[in-house]
């Protein structure tokens, strides 16, 4: 048994819990008791230790990233939905090429910010073994995607190996999931395999969705961007968007999903979508550099869809940290109390997202598991807002727990 303190501790349980001068009793398996840290310390223990002037969290969650486009620094086009697609098939192969030192980079850059617990979009299989050795909690999507149906068998081929090889890695700590990559870029056929695969091993499914106007006007109205695209890159002069909005969401109706992005919904998509075991995953950065808007988060409180913060690949924005995703967030949103903001940012990164990927943490309660960030932020324990203090300062981890083990993040 470990006991750790700090002069506060963020539970992000029900009733948000703050303790001053908390601490929390845990093994390897779960967390045996949380208090007050002087209660706690009365027994005698072998591995004590209080971190001043710092918080404990439950480690952070990032729920959607692509790390196998983590090489890419300054190759991608910015500002329009469109010519950032442009730019992503003619340097996907280039930027995936040798990414494996990218991925750990990218990997380390994860823990540091405290993330504890990934969903990885995985499109080719390149990060399954760095994931699957690495400390983190990982939820691997092995991702589908497709247009032409020439190819349909040898995609259908190829997606099944990653998805097997990727179920024989099943362990407490690595799961795997199915990506539909989006309702632009999959024909029906590869959609309905995926889907059936997702049931048969009943996995959680993750897709993107109305991302941009450009795939909203080639759903809605078949013509604008996409008609140029599939002429352009797949010599299709006669391409036709294979779904409705309506068809391509019903795709969903028995599966448990994560949509991704949603910017472009009206309110028969939200009153579709808020009848599906669905939720919202935002990337509020990716979604100002490609298509100039955030999420509308007042829109999914109405219809009670909680909101999951991630922070998309490095093809869609300038680091992995989730917590400078969480400060875009934080000043994105003005209409909101801060106080009250920062709170729903902190579950949309903890509690939210671990209810879906199921690692049995994303908050801090006796039984769950021993999961925890601590960060360094000066003189908070002399302040009154200590979650808001935490987003606002928080950037690289003092410590990071998983499993009860500290992570030795430069040399894991
Ligand atoms: C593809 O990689 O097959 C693809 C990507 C974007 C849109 C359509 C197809
Ligand atoms: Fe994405």
């Amino acid at each position: 048994m470990k006991l750790i303190g700090a002069s506060a501790v963020i539970t992000c349980d029900d009733n948000f819990s703050v303790i001053k001068d908390g601490g929390i009793l845990f093994d390897e398996n779960k967390i045996i008791k949380i208090g007050k840290f002087n209660e706690l310390k009365k027994m005698q223990y072998i591995d004590v230790r209080f971190y001043e002037s710092c918080v404990i969290t439950p480690s952070l969650i990032n729920t959607h990233i692509h790390f196998e486009f983590s090489q890419n620094t300054s190759s991608l086009n910015y500002g329009n939905f469109g010519e950032w697609l442009d730019s992503v098939i003619l340097k996907r192969e280039s930027l995936m090429k040798d990414s494996s030192d990218a991925i750990k980079t990218a990997l380390k850059e994860t823990l540091s910010c405290g993330v504890g617990s990934v969903g990885a979009i995985s499109s080719n299989g390149l990060d399954l073994e760095i994931l699957n050795q690495s400390p983190l909690k990982v939820l691997f999507f092995n991702e589908i995607i497709g247009t032409n149906k020439e190819y349909n068998e040898k995609i259908m081929n190829d997606f099944n190996e990653r998805l097997e090889k990727s179920l024989l890695l099943t362990s407490p700590n690595f799961k795997s999931g199915i990506a539909l990559h989006s309702p632009y870029s999959l024909n029906f056929e590869l959609a309905s395999y995926a889907i059936k695969k997702a049931m048969e091993h009943k996995l959680l499914v993750s897709t993107h969705f109305l991302e941009s106007k450009e795939e909203l006007m080639w759903l809605e109205y078949k013509k604008g961007y996409f008609k140029k695209f599939f002429k352009r890159f797949f010599n299709d002069e006669n391409a036709l968007p294979y779904y409705s909005k309506e068809s391509f969401l019903r795709l969903f109706k028995n599966c448990e999903s994560l949509f991704v992005h949603c910017l472009f919904l009206n309110n028969d998509d939200w009153a579709t979508i808020s009848k599906l075991n669905v939720d919202i995953v935002s990337c509020p950065r990716s979604n100002r550099l490609l298509n100039n808007r955030y999420f509308d988060f007042l829109k999914a409180k109405d219809y009670r869809l909680p909101l999951i913060i991630a922070t998309d690949g490095k093809s869609s924005n300038n680091n992995l940290n989730i917590l400078d995703e969480a400060r875009v967030a934080l000043f994105a949103y003005e209409q909101f109390n801060i106080n009250n903001l920062a709170k729903e940012i902190l579950l949309s990164i903890t509690r939210r997202p671990a209810k879906r990927l199921r690692f049995n943490n994303g908050f801090l309660e006796k039984g769950r598991a021993s999961d925890f960030a601590i960060f360094y932020i000066k003189d908070i324990e002399n302040c009154s807002q200590v979650i808001l203090n935490f987003l606002l300062h928080a950037k690289k981890v003092e410590d990071l727990y998983i499993n009860g083990k500290r992570i030795d993040i430069e040399n894991y």
